[in-house]
């Protein structure tokens, strides 16, 4: 089983649609698939069709009160589980902080998941912030997907996220952590910004770009408000086709 972060302390760069989507296609691949929600704004939650529940969530985990199998939910996709995100979760990041060492909690927590072998992958969607629980997940994590949108601070915003995930390895957090890939969302071919940030990616961080790229698509934006993945909502799609390209070339890039 692999752990993923999807991670970026940008908000609004595609983290959730990016978890939510390649997930579903992860699973309609044939791959057992959780997605864990850790963000407070709980938007992977709400856009694959669950409500909101108090105590739903990792929290009750990350502080020792319930099993991590407990709070596993179906959802109307074959094959995809989630660990829904809940408001309170807010409160978490307060409270493990006065924990020893708390960046290892979530890791610590995880550990029966991992050794149950009921999953293939998790896929945790982080919140647009450098805290405690966005570090407790490139901590858990064996794979940092960033997703980077198509815009003209793209670069900046994922020398933030190296720095971080440097300074973890030079601390000893999580030295194995493996930089699976940077994806390219909201890409519209007709503009040369568009252009110009894959040219800049992919001489920045050669073989680290996706040759997946996701298009802005009113579609994409669309689903989460009928609480469905791409695949369900418009299966046919660009987006959609987008997301498949790029669990497939995830499954080889995440050995
Ligand atoms: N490829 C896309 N095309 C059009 N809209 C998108 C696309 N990806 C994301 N969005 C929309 O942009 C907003 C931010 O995306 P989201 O995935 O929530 O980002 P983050 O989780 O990084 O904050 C959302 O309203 C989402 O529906
Ligand atoms: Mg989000």
């Amino acid at each position: 089983m692999k752990f993923i972060a999807i991670a970026n302390q940008k908000g609004g760069v595609g983290k959730t649609t990016t978890a939510i989507n390649l997930a579903a296609a992860l699973s309609e691949a044939g791959h057992r698939t959780l997605l864990l929600d850790l963000d407070p704004q709980a938007n992977a939650t709400t856009g694959l069709g669950l409500t909101l529940e108090d105590g739903a969530s990792i929290y009750p985990v990350m502080i020792g009160a319930r099993e991590v199998s407990a709070q596993i939910r179906a959802t109307t996709q074959e094959r995809l589980s989630i660990i829904p995100s809940e408001r309170d979760l807010v409160g978490c990041e307060i409270e493990i902080a006065r924990l020893d060492n708390p960046q290892y909690r979530l890791k610590e927590v995880l550990r029966p998941l991992r050794a149950s072998q009921s999953f293939d992958y998790l896929i945790m969607d982080c919140p647009p912030s450098l805290g405690i629980l966005m570090i407790n997940s490139l901590v858990a994590a064996d794979g940092l997907l960033i997703p980077v949108q198509s815009e003209f601070y793209a670069l900046e915003g994922i020398s933030k996220i190296l720095d971080l995930t440097k300074r973890m390895r030079e601390q000893g957090l999580n030295p194995e952590l493996n930089l699976i890939g940077v994806l390219l969302t909201m890409f519209d071919a007709r503009t040369r910004l568009s252009q110009q940030v894959l040219t800049e990616l992919q001489s920045h961080l050669p073989d680290k770009v996706f040759t997946a790229i996701i298009p802005r698509s009113i579609r994409l934006g669309e689903a989460p408000s009928f609480g469905q993945s791409i695949l369900q909502y418009d299966p046919h799609g660009l987006g959609a086709h987008s997301y498949r390209q790029l669990a497939a070339e995830f499954v080889t890039r995440v050995q």
